[in-house]
């Protein structure tokens, strides 16, 4: 028999399968939850200013510059930011520093695909909490004893949002830490920034790669207790984070004006969105994120996820338990929100097959 060179459980693994990055660019994107607009000028005025110098040299281990910045927008000290390559790094810091084999990961389904993946590779225990129909959060999630549990707020890809009072009560519960992703928070009326100031288990992940516009840039951080900060620090790379993408996640996250804008632009269109799904007969819960998740109420969507691919417009269909009639869409620019209305409105004219008025 021929051994792997890999642990079992890695060998084992399927590994993570991002969303499918087309190479075409006259394509209608709307399949990984990107900012359908770009960031902030100011971000570009210092990207064309970077000096060879800022490359020969190694960068900033902590991104000083960042958590400055970082540390004003939210109203707290720098320690309590830690910078990281994307949210996604932030995850991976934290299966690796909270769970093993005897420390479980717990977490409500459906949500972020990522968080299985990482918790096959770090061979810990994964508790999946069934959310119910409304996506409320699940009681029995605060009874697992898990060494962490993940809440994604507002949840993937359901869209929905927990009343930041509820996590409060929730972190006061657990035993373990308490991880609230909050990627898609820009989006939503309320974030849960403010449990770190009565909970030393608590961590809040956010990404740039949302509300401004730099998924490219691969920039995101954890919000926490200094404590808790210092000991994620342990088990980051020396210079996780490069200079170039210092400098201009800094620059992103200082210039608000164009933040909130931006995403008033995106909320505006979100809302106009699932109205007009609404009215094509496609469920949609109310979003707090940059996209919404749509179930059509006699077609399936699978057929309707491929007919789009056919016309160059790109969703996320989720053959998942719990989500295998849904189409996930992001919330586009108006002119390609509208482009998506008017190949939907042909397609469903169209005859196709009825998913039987089916309930997922
Ligand atoms: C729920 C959730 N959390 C975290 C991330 C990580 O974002 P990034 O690594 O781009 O900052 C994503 C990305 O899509 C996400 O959907």
């Amino acid at each position: 028999m021929i051994m792997s060179y890999f642990r079992e459980n890695i060998e084992n693994a399927n590994g993570y399968q991002p969303g499918f990055q087309p190479k075409q660019t006259d394509v209608i994107k709307l399949n990984t939850n990107e900012n359908p607009y770009p960031p902030s000028p100011k971000v570009i005025e210092v990207l064309a200013k970077i000096k060879p110098e800022q490359l020969r040299r190694y960068p900033d281990p902590l991104g000083d510059l960042f958590r400055r910045a970082a540390a004003e927008v939210h109203g707290l000290s720098p320690d309590n930011i830690l910078c990281c390559n994307g949210g996604d790094e932030l995850l991976s810091i934290a299966f690796r520093a909270f769970c093993d084999q005897n420390r479980p990961v717990a977490y409500p389904v459906p949500t972020y695909s990522l968080y299985p993946v990482l918790a096959r590779l770090q061979n810990c225990i994964a508790v999946e909490v069934p959310f119910d129909a409304e996506f409320n959060l699940p009681p029995k999630l605060a009874a697992t004893g898990a060494a962490l549990t993940i809440v994604c707020n507002p949840n993937a890809p359901s869209a929905t949002f927990i009343d930041p009072g509820e996590l409060a009560s929730f972190a006061d519960e657990l035993e373990g830490v308490l991880l609230i992703d909050e990627a898609y928070v820009d989006f939503a009326k309320d974030n849960c920034v403010k449990l770190i100031n009565d909970f030393d288990n608590v961590i809040i992940l956010r990404s740039m790669s949302k509300g401004y516009g730099l998924a490219g840039l691969r920039f995101g951080y954890a919000i926490a207790q200094p404590s808790l900060i210092a000991g994620l620090m342990k088990l980051k790379d020396s210079y996780n984070v490069d200079a170039v993408a210092i400098a201009l996640a800094a620059e992103a996250i200082k210039d608000q004006k164009y933040f909130s804008e931006n995403v008033e632009k995106v909320k505006k269109d979100r809302d106009i969105l699932t109205e007009q799904l609404r009215a094509l007969n496609f469920k949609v819960a109310k979003s707090s994120a940059n996209f919404v998740l749509a179930e059509h109420k006699n077609r399936l969507a699978k057929e309707i996820y491929e007919e789009l691919l056919r016309r160059n417009i790109f969703i996320r269909y989720f053959d998942l338990p719990g989500l295998n009639n849904m189409l996930r869409i992001t919330v586009g620019t108006s002119r390609q929100n509208d482009k998506l209305v008017l190949a939907l409105k042909e397609i469903l004219s169209e005859k196709g097959t009825s998913n039987g008025g089916q309930k997922s």
